[in-house]
This record gives structure tokens, C-alpha cells and sequence, in this order.
């Protein structure tokens, strides 16, 4: 599978943009704010059907303009496929909203289907937030390898956020008077077990992506450092199955928290609330790791990522590496560079071509990126 071509039309600072890719490296440079980001961050939405930069699908679109379109050539073992995502503005009476809808080979799809043609690996300078950062940077690491994994896992993901904003909606309904109590018990079972299948499959594949991660952590560190990943599924005491086990535990879980729950309005356990814990050694890495260990700890857990993707599917995913080369130091950027060797595509950004390694640039193609538009 690989990426032939990439069009963009009112995306962010691109008015319109067709580009043609190649399969192996290719690399963009340009300064400051001349839309590197942007391009890398229009093949993951297509890829992922979200933003890795933002929540706000608006940001997407140009400014002034009514609606942005992604369009990405994916070809693959079964033929090519095309994925595109179209992003509206609507403008209500008090805000703009924005929608966004996919297509792909021209028809209109569910979000889910999106998922699976065109697998990423993204290298983002943000990635530090994993160690450090709040739970959500994890469960969405997690989310983001599991949906390219297996589009029922999205599906699933998709079906449990719209239950628990019905439930949310109906715990506060509750508090307000305006429903009976006993009306949760429905959504309550429904909830828990939408949300055991997922913390399943979870645990299932961190068992599994642990020891990859900890073979890289060895590697980085020289066998100076034992890297683990323990899941922290929120009301259940295991992630493992059968799932109605663990439903039951999240059941009692919200029966136990009722009170709190109604007074809220929030539903207080759940995939939307666990986490997975990084530990260095015997600490856990979130409260210990200096800098240059939680940027090992990164690079590990993003290696695993592509190396457990490219197994568990038998296809290299793209890598999307955002001006991270200039950030490493030159062991982790060796181990980087190795990864890059037995040839997946990839989309590099730099500032300046002399942040690359010569041994990437000489075999890549290189095009410049200015003012939202990419020469060669
Ligand atoms: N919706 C938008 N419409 C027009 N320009 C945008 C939009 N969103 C961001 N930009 C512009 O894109 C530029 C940043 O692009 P980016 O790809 O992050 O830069 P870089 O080349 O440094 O990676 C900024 O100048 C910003 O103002
Ligand atoms: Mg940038």
C-alpha cells in the first residue's frame, strides 16, 4: 500500500494543491508557517478521519472559505482507492459549526470505513505528551492503532460515544426532575457493555504491543532500562475477557457512583476515563522520566506502533515524521533512521534541508513548501 497522490482544496493555507508522491521518502522543507504541517496533517485526517492537531474541524477549513476537501490516492494489492474527506462550514444563529463527511472511491461512507486503507504512523513533536500529558494522549495512541487495526474497533468506539452522551444527557435529565431514576438502568447495561468490548480488546493488544515497546526501550538504552505498559481500565478490575464480566464490574461501578453521577451529569467510569501507565524501571515515567527519558520512552512506544501495524497487517504503514529529526540526539536518531530503512513511505518535514540525515535527502524527493504551496 502507498500514497500516490495527495490534492488539497481550501485546507487550511492551501487554496489548492495536487501532489503526486512518491514510494519510497519524500521530503518537504520550507520556514516557519508555510503549511508543512498542514499537508501532514491533511493525509492523517484522511488516513484517520480526525485531526491529530484538532478537535475543532473548523480550524480545517480556510479562512473565508464556506468548505475544505481532502482528497488521497491510496494504492494498494486490491486495485487504488480514494479516500476523501469534505469539511462544511454551517453557520448557525450564535456559532459556525463545521461537518465532516467522507467518501471513499466517490461514495458516501461512515467515518469507520475510512479506517484500514491508508495506515499512519505519526512522529509529532507533540508525542511527548504521552508520557507526560493527561490520559486522553494515550487513549488516543491506543484508539488510533486499534481502529487501523480493525475497523469494528472504530465502530465501537463510534457506538460507545453516542451512548454515553445519552446517558449523560439522561443523568442529567435525572437531577433535573424531568426523568425518573429508573430509567438509567437500560442505558446503564447497554453503556457497560459496549464499554467492556472495548477494554477487551485493549488489554488484548497492549499485551501484545507491550513486549515490542520493551524490546525497543531495551535497544534505545542499551539494556539499561525496563520499559512496561500497564493498563488502567477505569471500573473494571480487568480489561481481560469474558467481556460480560467486565461489564458487570462497570455496572456496579456506576451503581456504586450513582449519586455522584446524577449530581454531575457525567458518567464517572469507562474507556472514556482509562489510562495506561508508562513505567521506567520501577517508577511510573508520568510523575519520574526526565526529558531525555520520556523522549526514549516515546520513541519506543511510536516504533512499536509502526512495527506492530506492519506485523499484525503485513503492510508497511505510512510514516508521517513532523519536523522531529532536528529534536533527537544522534543514538535515538539512528534508531529513527533505521526504522526508515526497510523502506515504508514517508512524508518528512524539516526546516532546512541540513536538519536531515544526507543518507534521506539523497534518496528522497525533496520539494520546498511556501505560502501554502509545494515546488519542486
Ligand atoms: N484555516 C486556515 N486558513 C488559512 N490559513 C491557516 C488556517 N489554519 C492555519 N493556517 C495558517 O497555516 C500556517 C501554519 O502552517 P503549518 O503547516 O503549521 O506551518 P509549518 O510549515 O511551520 O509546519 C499559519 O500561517 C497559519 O496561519
Ligand atoms: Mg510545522
Amino acid at each position: 500500500m502507498f500514497l500516490s497522490n495527495v490534492s488539497l482544496f481550501d485546507f487550511r493555507n492551501y487554496a489548492e494543491l495536487d501532489l503526486a508522491l512518491e514510494r519510497s521518502a519524500t521530503v518537504l522543507f520550507g520556514g516557519n508557517a508555510q503549511g508543512k504541517t498542514n499537508l501532514l496533517e491533511a493525509v492523517a485526517l484522511s488516513a484517520l478521519t480526525r485531526s491529530p492537531r484538532t478537535q475543532q474541524a473548523s480550524e480545517l477549513v480556510r479562512f473565508g472559505q464556506p468548505a475544505a476537501r481532502v482528497t488521497c490516492q491510496v494504492q494498494g494489492d486490491a486495485g487504488p482507492t480514494e479516500l476523501e474527506v469534505r469539511v462544511s462550514m454551517t453557520q448557525l444563529p450564535e456559532t459556525t459549526r463545521a461537518t465532516k463527511r467522507f467518501s471513499v472511491n466517490g461514495r458516501a461512507r461512515p467515518s469507520s470505513d475510512m479506517l484500514g486503507t491508508l495506515r499512519v504512523v505519526l512522529f509529532w513533536p507533540d508525542d511527548l505528551q504521552l508520557i507526560k500529558g493527561p490520559g486522553e494522549g494515550r487513549r488516543r495512541f491506543l484508539n488510533t492503532l486499534l481502529s487501523q487495526l480493525d475497523r469494528s474497533h472504530a465502530r465501537e468506539l463510534n457506538r460507545y460515544q453516542h451512548l454515553l452522551e445519552q446517558r449523560n444527557a439522561l443523568l442529567r435529565a435525572v437531577r433535573d426532575g424531568r426523568q425518573p431514576v429508573g430509567d438509567l438502568d437500560y442505558w446503564t447495561a447497554n453503556l457497560a457493555l459496549a464499554g467492556a468490548a472495548i477494554m477487551v480488546d485493549r488489554q488484548r493488544r497492549l499485551l501484545e504491543i507491550q513486549p515490542v515497546a520493551a524490546a525497543f526501550h531495551r535497544e534505545l538504552t542499551d539494556d539499561q532500562e525496563r520499559l512496561d505498559l500497564r493498563y488502567r481500565p477505569a471500573g473494571a478490575r480487568i480489561g481481560e475477557a469474558p467481556i460480560e464480566l467486565v461489564a458487570q464490574q462497570l455496572q456496579a461501578a456506576m451503581a456504586d457512583s450513582r449519586d455522584e453521577e446524577i449530581a454531575r451529569g457525567q458518567t464517572a467510569v469507562g474507556p472514556q476515563r482509562d489510562d495506561v501507565e508508562v513505567w521506567l524501571d520501577d517508577r511510573e515515567a508520568r510523575l519520574y522520566a526526565s526529558q531525555g527519558q520520556q523522549r526514549t520512552a516515546v520513541l519506543s512506544l511510536k516504533l512499536a506502533e509502526l512495527h506492530y501495524l506492519a506485523e499484525a497487517t503485513g503492510e508497511q504503514p505510512v510514516l508521517l515524521l513532523d519536523d522531529v529529526m532536528s529534536e533527537l540526539d544522534p543514538a535515538r536518531r539512528e534508531r529513527l533512521l533505521a526504522a526508515l530503512e526497510p523502506g515504508p513511505q514517508a512524508l518528512i518535514t524539516a526546516a532546512d534541508l541540513d536538519d536531515l540525515p544526507k543518507s534521506i535527502v539523497d534518496r528522497a524527493a525533496v520539494f520546498r513548501v511556501e505560502g501554502g504551496s509545494v515546488h519542486a
